[in-house]
């Protein structure tokens, strides 16, 4: 399918979606979220796929949601839409999906990048929720996964004030795993991608929804989760794979079974 705002191009198997809509620094219009949850839909399918990257450009990974679009919404409107409910599907997706971010990720564009897995940020990177300075709150999640990420206190004077983050600054606080050259990082994000990709693709799915019932659990409860998912590996032909090549000192040919 050809779309409008997005480029979608293949890397072995892994697909790279750019978000294409730079003279608007990549704002997120509905356009462009349809046609991203109809992508990421399209390589959940895809049986050769086992993970994704999402970038946008040198300048922007994206400067929020398209202010212009939304400016004439009503409460009547928006609520009744649900605006922005169609986001979270990004966090559905059961293969891992990597944020490469440079320059811009402000508003829905910070709040898209932490529905990703993991945050790899260009030193060019620059985060912030500044909805407030709209006279809005954040709406897709910047107020609750921001909080959980960097802390209440960071989040909560991000979210009041607007002040946005470096890239430096979202290491150390936790927000972004690793710092890249900027010319490094979606070559970078794609390696990183495609290691997870050669991995047995139902262990994948297995540890990263493991690590999302963090989220949603106590430590006991997570620790009990985890440990039955643990468990249930072991009645895959990878898992047998993966030892017995060990033990051989080869490397391991997963058939994701
Ligand atoms: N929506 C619509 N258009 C946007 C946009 C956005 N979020 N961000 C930038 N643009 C457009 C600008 O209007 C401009 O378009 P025109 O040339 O047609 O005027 C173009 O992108 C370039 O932007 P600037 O000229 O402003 O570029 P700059 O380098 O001077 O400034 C910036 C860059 C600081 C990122 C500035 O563009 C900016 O502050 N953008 C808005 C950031 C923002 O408030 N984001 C939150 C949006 S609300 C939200 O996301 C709600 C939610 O939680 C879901």
């Amino acid at each position: 399918m050809n779309y409008e705002t997005i480029i979608v191009e293949k890397k072995e198997k892994v697909i790279l979606f750019t978000l294409n809509r730079p003279d608007q620094l990549n704002a997120l219009n509905s356009k462009l979220i349809d046609e991203l949850g109809d992508g990421l839909t399209n390589a959940e399918l895809d049986e050769n796929i086992g993970a994704m990257v999402i970038t946008g450009n040198a300048k922007a990974f994206a400067a929020g949601a398209d202010i212009k679009e939304m400016k004439d919404k009503t409460f009547a409107t928006a609520y009744m839409e649900n605006f922005i409910s169609k986001w979270e599907a990004i966090t559905s997706c059961r293969k891992p999906i990597i944020a490469a971010v440079a320059g811009f990720a402000l508003g829905g564009g910070c709040e898209l990048a932490m529905m990703c897995d993991f945050i790899l940020a260009g030193e060019s990177a620059k985060f912030g929720q500044p909805e407030i300075k709209l006279g809005i709150i954040p709406g897709a999640g910047g107020t609750q996964r921001l909080t959980r990420f960097i802390s209440k206190p960071k989040a909560m004077e991000m979210v009041l004030t607007g002040r946005m983050m470096d890239a430096d600054e979202a290491e150390k606080s936790g927000l972004v795993s690793r710092v890249l050259k900027d010319e490094d990082l979606v070559s970078e994000a794609i390696k990183t991608a495609q290691s997870i990709a050669n991995l047995s693709l139902p262990s994948v799915f297995l540890a990263k929804d493991s690590v999302n019932y963090s989220y949603e659990s106590s430590l006991s409860q997570g620790v009990e989760y985890e440990r039955k998912l643990f468990h249930s590996t072991f009645s895959l032909e990878d898992q047998k794979e993966g030892m017995e090549a060990f033990i051989e000192k080869r490397k391991p040919n997963f058939k994701n079974r």
